[in-house]
């Protein structure tokens, strides 16, 4: 709810850009009003050129940070870098991780984690038949371009995947409680289309199972610990087409990422797809922790002790190129919020990556 005193902020900030845009309304605040209506934020579209524009919209894409911002964020992790958990608290950190995760579902169920509008957009792969989607804009020489909509016959599909009657197999690590998998379900009426989840949290999967979307003929989610050397599935080695890891790798210790990709490359079929989608370094969410809950660099734990990583881009391209996977996509995703009640800036970092096994 509104109060009395955001309102009147607000429309001070109102009266102070038209006042600005009446004095001397840019071609570039012109464009803008363009985006206003935008159905979804086709990430790139809407750039903050002009400083004074900033409260006009509730979001910008690609945001610049300059080098006194990064001086910044890099000091607010130096001071949240100290680690004071105690070795018991560590262990337990570790070892009850997944009871960590219950307790998560358990209070928030399937309320948490919004379904994803800009799935479609970022990974078209995902459901190919589903043409609604705006493609996503990517910044060149620091112009946008929007892409063409996709065709049926998509250029980022293999032969196999155009082929019809062959089916495809989609598996998502820590799946959580379907935020991803029932929008695919939802957005993809490809027959052949059987996606599998996991999650260590047997609650997730079980609130998952209760959801009315969820469907044993389209899918079949199981409980399973990636970080485990050995993967107990309902699936061969080399048979997946598709393995989508959205803000999961950054929920597990560094030291266990890389067992992670390995079995992931195992199940991939030669030419499969990983589509990644994760929090970068000096993410809001990273600046936000205080003293204390660090576990290790740039590893730290929430109050709820549920776990969180941020990622560079060059850690990401390593973890998979190491492994043998060839990069198809790695960008920064940098994203300013505002809220415009409380006159409040956010600086969002996502990193974005898809890795291809070679055939
Ligand atoms: C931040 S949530 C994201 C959930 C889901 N991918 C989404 O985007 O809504 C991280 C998820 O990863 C799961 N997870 C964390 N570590 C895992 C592990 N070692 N194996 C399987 N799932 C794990 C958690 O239980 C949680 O559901």
């Amino acid at each position: 709810m509104l109060t009395k005193s955001s309102n009147i902020t607000r429309g001070i900030v109102y009266v102070f850009i038209r006042y600005c845009s009446n004095k001397q309304r840019s071609q570039h605040a012109q464009d803008l009003e363009k985006t206003r209506n935008r159905k979804k934020p086709p990430g790139g579209s809407r750039h903050l050129n002009d400083k004074s524009l900033t409260y006009l919209f509730n979001a910008w894409d690609n945001v610049q940070w300059d080098e006194e911002q990064e001086k910044a964020a890099k000091q607010k992790v130096e001071l949240n870098s100290q680690i004071t958990f105690t070795e018991d608290s560590l262990k337990d950190l570790d070892l009850n991780a997944d009871k960590h995760w219950d307790t998560f579902y358990d209070i928030h169920q399937n309320r948490f984690f919004k379904d994803r509008h800009w799935l479609f957009t970022e990974f078209p792969e995902l459901a190919p038949d589903n043409t609604s989607a705006p493609l996503r804009v990517y910044p060149s020489d620091n112009e946008s371009v929007m892409t063409e909509k996709p065709e049926l016959t998509n250029p980022c599909l293999t032969h196999m995947e155009q082929d019809i009657n062959v089916k495809r197999y989609i598996f998502e690590i820590g799946c959580g409680v379907g935020n991803t998998i029932f929008p695919i379900l939802q957005y993809s009426r490809d027959p052949n289309l059987f996606i599998y989840g996991c999650d260590f949290s047997s609650k997730a999967i079980e609130i998952m199972k209760e959801n009315e979307l969820y469907d044993t003929n389209r899918c079949s989610v199981f409980v399973l610990d990636a970080t485990k050397e050995e993967w107990d599935v309902p699936f061969d080695k080399n048979s997946l087409d598709i393995i989508v890891l959205i803000f999961v790798l950054s929920a597990i210790d560094p030291t266990k990422m890389k067992t992670v990709i390995t079995n992931i490359y195992k199940y991939l079929k030669p030419s499969g797809l990983v589509v990644f989608r994760d929090y970068g370094r000096y993410d809001l969410a990273q600046l936000r922790f205080k003293k204390g809950r660090c576990i290790s660099d740039n590893f730290y734990a929430r109050g709820d002790r549920t776990k969180v990583y941020f990622f560079t881009q060059e850690e990401v391209s390593h973890l998979f190129k190491e492994t043998g996977f060839l990069e198809e996509q790695n960008l920064v995703d940098r994203r300013l919020q505002v809220n415009r009640g409380k006159m409040l800036t956010m600086y969002r970092v996502w990193i974005q990556g898809k890795y291809r096994k070679p055939s």
